[in-house]
């Protein structure tokens, strides 16, 4: 059967975009910039996607384009045809360091699984790292789904009005009360799980269902919607007193607030919202015709997420300023903050119910790429021991163990209480990596290491196994006229070469301490 093609420049865009804005724009954004430092966040932030992000993006696509395969057969037909084995050493050299590193914070499963990592990409070479993608996309859909499942629980909120017919009561009173219940609500797992549920159910129904061409065209409607959306919040939002504090520290970068770890956590999120290092865009680029620019592609795809996501902080933080909640109160920020601003509007349920709704489109489209590509590594892995595994099957497994180990983080998101046991093993297996609870700690150990860990590999592969000179030629597009200038691609190059591994090695040797800055 011939593979399709994205029949436009557009469809492709969108269908990137529409995996890359989600719950990473709009809720982990603004918490993330409320708990490191606000404007200097944001700054790091936006240093992150256009200096390291974009070009990983490109090269992602890049791949995807020039072998046309899923990705376990992507990466290790790149590797074939630059025939060296220069990679694997260093993949198996890179593999050997991460254990060391693990050991020495006495993260032993990860120390383990590094030591298993080496001896794959001895064997497997860089056709191995496509289950570090599996793993990755696995984990990350296991908490994502628990965020899913608050939405659903919004928009059922909204729809009863449990936080909007509040006439009488000033916005700070609302901001108080939404962010108790918030706090009561995620203590009570057996209502959480509830939502989750819901959210995992729907995700899968997009995959089994085979209704994804249905929801993307769907979500062409309602992502634009979502942007207009964000636009009238951010319109009461920074009408509301005292709300300009807000804005600035959003906007404005101080050296107080600067550390390492707000450039690891920048480098994490950005990873995430523009959905890297699983692959899922080499996915994408396996469908992108010879005369599409990957640049103009990219560039693109980046822009509309970023934007989200400075939207999502416009919106956020002149309430949370106006209504005097915490910044840096995390994961619930938008949940307090939001229903104060809903309660200050006319119709504000309706508002709410709209806002929530297109919020859970948004997520949908993005987890149910993660899905996919948790099942397309299990298919291809099964054929390749000769069982067959139809893509049924596999979504089968991927959807029900996923919901498995989603538990873990619907059973811990207040804190460990129901899972004493739990908390020792995890302890033990992930050291000092180890955070408040299950759901932030899987959150640090994907986005903050296994993310950027995964791109390093991609930005090797492309930057010196495969060759930039060579990967220049297949970055543009075969009708000259849709072309970027030449520096673009020369700093495309100069980036994948050399800024994107050597910032995100600085930042993994400083946050396990073997690195002082
Ligand atoms: N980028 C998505 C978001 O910002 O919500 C999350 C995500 C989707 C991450 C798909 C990774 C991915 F492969």
């Amino acid at each position: 059967m011939a593979r399709e093609n994205w029949t436009s420049s557009i469809g492709f865009i969108l269908a990137s975009a529409g995996s890359a804005i989600g719950l990473g724009n709009i809720w982990k954004f603004p918490y993330m910039a409320g708990t490191n430092g606000g404007g200097t966040f944001v700054f790091v932030y936006l240093l992150c996607v256009f200096l390291i992000g974009l070009p990983v993006m490109c090269s992602e696509m890049l791949i995807g384009r020039v072998t046309r395969r899923n990705v376990i057969n992507a990466l290790g037909k790149i590797e074939l045809i630059s025939s060296s084995t220069f990679g694997r050493n260093i993949l198996c050299f890179l593999a050997g360091a991460a254990m060391v590193l693990f050991a020495s914070i006495h993260a032993w499963l990860l120390a383990g699984a590094s030591l298993i990592g080496a001896v794959a990409f001895a064997r497997k070479g860089f056709a191995a790292v496509g289950w570090v993608c599996a793993i990755l996309s696995f984990a990350i859909l296991s908490y994502y789904a628990v965020v899913g499942g608050w939405i659903v629980e919004y928009i059922w909120r909204s729809l009863t009005a449990t936080f909007t017919d509040i006439e009488g009561v000033t916005a700070i009173e609302v901001a108080k009360q939404s962010t108790a219940e918030f706090g009561a609500y995620t203590a009570n797992p057996w209502r959480v799980l509830i939502g989750f549920a819901i959210f995992m159910a729907l995700t899968g129904a997009v995959i089994l269902g085979g209704i994804q061409a249905g929801i993307e065209r769907v979500s062409k409607i309602l992502m634009p919607a979502l942007f207009v959306l964000l636009l009238v919040v951010i319109v009461r939002s920074v009408t509301l007193p005292g709300a300009w504090e807000g804005v600035v520290f959003l906007l404005k970068p101080t050296a107080a607030a600067f550390s390492p770890k707000v450039i690891m956590m920048a480098l994490g999120q950005a990873f995430f919202s523009l959905s890297l290092g699983m692959a899922i865009t080499v996915t994408y680029g396996s469908y992108l015709k010879r005369d599409q620019s990957i640049l103009h592609a990219a560039g693109w795809v980046g822009i509309l997420d970023t934007l989200a996501a400075l939207l999502a902080g416009l919106a956020i933080f002149p309430a949370v300023f106006s209504v005097g909640l915490d910044p840096s109160a995390g994961p619930g920020l938008i949940f307090g903050a939001l229903p104060a601003t809903f309660a200050t509007m006319p119709l504000g349920a309706i508002w709410a119910t709209a806002f929530f709704f297109m919020l859970l489109i948004a997520a949908v489209t993005s987890s149910a790429s993660l899905l996919e590509c948790t099942a397309t590594v299990l298919i291809e892995r099964m054929r390749k021991h000769h069982k067959r595994c139809t893509r049924r099957c596999a979504v089968w497994i991927a959807f029900i163990t996923c919901s498995l180990a989603g538990l873990l983080s619907v059973f811990s998101t207040a804190d460990w209480t129901y899972l004493p046991c739990v908390e020792k093993g995890v302890r033990w297996c992930l050291g000092s990596l180890t955070q408040g609870n299950w759901f932030d700690t899987l959150d640090n150990l994907c986005s903050n290491w296994g993310l950027p860990f995964t791109a390093l590999i991609i930005a090797l592969l492309i930057g010196w196994v495969y060759g930039t000179r060579r990967a220049k030629i297949n970055l543009l597009s075969s009708d000259a006229s849709k072309n970027p200038p030449k520096w673009l691609l020369t700093a495309w190059g100069i980036s994948v070469k050399w800024i994107a591994p050597v910032a995100i090695l600085i930042v993994f040797l400083t946050m396990s301490g073997l690195l002082k800055l």
